[in-house]
Formats: structure tokens, sequence, C-alpha cells
């Protein structure tokens, strides 16, 4: 873990209208705050990072591209930023405050098919956008897909690389993603391309049907040799509740060699959405606390952890 963190907790202060609260998270180099919005205009999520800790011109350089690049990108899958700025020694994005991460949501207990369709569509949907406009996002994680008001979103471009960019990358990808859905390319510093995104959003969704994260581990070319050795097994057979189907989607996006998985992200996202239709209707019902609709089998709702409905 690097440690860049402000020591001073920010809770209290003003920047540039934007009243801080509580902190609600922490990444690897930023801590994340809910703020008031000036008047009177509800709640956003403030990202901040502290210029007099931080004296690394290169992070500083990434957080400035990240607002900027998402300023650009207007999509219902990635969070909506409001505003950035540098205020006294702070750089800060305030942007659209969401419940919670999907890492808050897993645990060892596998998670509903509909979940993970959800998931695989709609941050496949946001990938698709921004592979259509040459940027790879690189840092595909759980902490890193929010819980927005009615959907999944897509977050921290800390990483993101524009391919047609001739910024060069100063800040090792490897150092700071997170080894269990990285792809083996990036593991092996080959090119990253589409393909390295839909293997890590495969991996992930590996997690959520399982309850397991793909591989551990704490060196890249270690987890290369294992995702080499021993390819990941269909989750179906680990989880009779995961369909046949959806599991050769996962299995699909996540293979080794990228000339076999999904030529295209949009080919990836057609069939994670067709395996809707080939599910039998569950039962169901709905969450009182989120409203979500849950299958009658799970006794706390996966999304909010509410005991009874
Ligand atoms: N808009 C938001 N709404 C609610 N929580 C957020 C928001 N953005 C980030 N967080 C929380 O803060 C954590 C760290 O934020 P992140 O953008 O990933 O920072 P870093 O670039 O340091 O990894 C996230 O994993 C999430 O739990
Ligand atoms: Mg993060």
């Amino acid at each position: 873990m690097l440690a860049w963190f402000t020591k001073k907790d920010l809770a209290g202060t003003k920047l540039d209208g934007y009243l801080l609260r509580d902190q609600i998270g922490a990444g690897e180099f930023a801590k994340v705050y809910v703020a008031d919005a000036p008047d009177g205009k509800g709640q956003v999520a403030i990202k901040v990072l502290g210029l007099s800790e931080v004296r690394d011109k290169d992070v500083v350089k990434h957080f400035e591209r990240q607002a900027r690049l998402l300023e650009k990108l207007d999509h219902p899958n990635i969070v909506k930023i409001h505003a950035h700025g540098r205020t006294r020694d702070q750089l800060w994005i305030a942007m659209d405050l969401a419940a919670k991460s999907l890492d808050k949501m897993l645990g060892d207990q596998p998670l509903p098919e509909d979940l993970i369709i959800d998931v695989g569509s709609q941050i496949g949907g946001a990938l698709q956008f921004i592979h259509q406009r040459r940027i790879i996002h690189r840092d595909l994680k759980p902490s890193n897909i929010l819980l927005g008001t009615h959907s999944y979103v897509l977050s921290d471009f800390g990483f993101a690389k524009v391919l047609d960019s001739s910024s060069v990358v100063t800040i090792n990808p490897k150092k700071v993603m997170n080894l269990h859905y990285l792809a083996p390319e990036i593991a092996l510093g080959l090119p990253v391309t589409a393909k390295s995104d839909v293997f890590s959003l495969g991996a992930i969704m590996y997690h959520l049907a399982t309850g397991k994260a793909p591989y551990n581990g704490t060196n890249p070319v270690r987890i290369v040799e294992k995702q080499l050795k021993e390819p990941l097994p269909n989750p179906h057979t680990l989880n009779s509740g995961i369909s046949y189907e959806l599991g050769m989607v996962i299995r699909k996006a996540t293979t080794v060699e990228d000339r076999f998985r999904y030529p295209s992200t949009a080919d990836f996202v057609r069939d994670v959405r067709a395996c809707r239709h080939i599910q039998p209707p569950k039962e169901a019902h709905q969450c009182l606390g989120c409203r979500q609709m849950v299958p009658a089998e799970f006794p706390r709702c996966p999304y909010c952890g509410r005991k009874s409905f």
C-alpha cells in the first residue's frame, strides 16, 4: 500500500463551497468524503488528494488527468463529475455520491445470477463506451465499481490510458492494480488493449459467481503462470445457481491468451445480456430496504444486507 494520504482528517473543511463531512472511502492515492454541495444542492462525494503530503508530481498529474477525462465521459454507467479544482493544498474531484462500492458486497458467498448479469452488462456497457473512444480503464476491480441509485457505475479513472495520446505513463500500473483481476498481458508488461479490461470484468464476475477471487498471490509473473496452468473452471461447476451459459461467457472473457477472448467488448456485452433470457423465472421479492429484487433463496439482501423482506 502506498501511503500518500493526508494525515489530517478533512471533515469540516470547505473546498470551493463544498463542506466535507465524513470520510467514506480511501484508495491507493486519495480519500473520499461525503460533502454538502453549495447552495443546498444535496450531497456529493469528494475525492481528495492532499498536496501537502503528496510530493509526487506523477500522482498529481494522473489525478488531474482523471478529472479531465471524466468530464468528457457522459454515460449512465460512468460516475458523474460535478466539479474539480485545487483549493489551498488540496486537489479534489466532486462527483455523484454512490451508496457503496462492489467490494463491500463481496463476501465468501456467491451472489445471485441476476446481480452478476447487471454488473456485467452495465459495466460492460461503460467499457464499450470508453473503448469506442480509445480509452482503456486498466484498473477494474470491485472497489472501483460503485452502486449508484439505480445502477452500477464505473469510477476511478486514475490509471486510464488514452491509446492515441502521447502522454507517457509514469506510474507502473502493476504497482497499484489488484492482482486478482489483472489481465496477464498487463502483468507481463505487454501492450494493454480493450480485451484487458474485459478480462478484469470477467474475473470480477467469476468472484461474484463463486465467492472466491480468481487467483491469489503477490507476484504478477507467478499469477500468470497459475493462469496458464489452471484456467478458471466454468463457475457453474462450483455453483449450480449460476447458469452454464453465463459461466461460459465468464470463461471466454478470462481466457489467458487474448486471441481466444471476445473479439470486441460489444460481443461480450451482447452475450452477457443474452444470459438473462435463458434463466427460468425465479421466485423473488423486493427488499424493503433498498427495493432491489432478491431471489427467494437469499435469507439476507445481498445488496444492502437487510435480513428480512
Ligand atoms: N462517488 C463515490 N460515492 C461513494 N463512495 C465512493 C465514491 N468514489 C469513491 N468511493 C469510495 O472510496 C473508495 C476509493 O475511491 P477511488 O476513486 O477508488 O480512489 P483511489 O483512486 O485512491 O483508488 C472506493 O473504493 C469507494 O469505496
Ligand atoms: Mg480505486
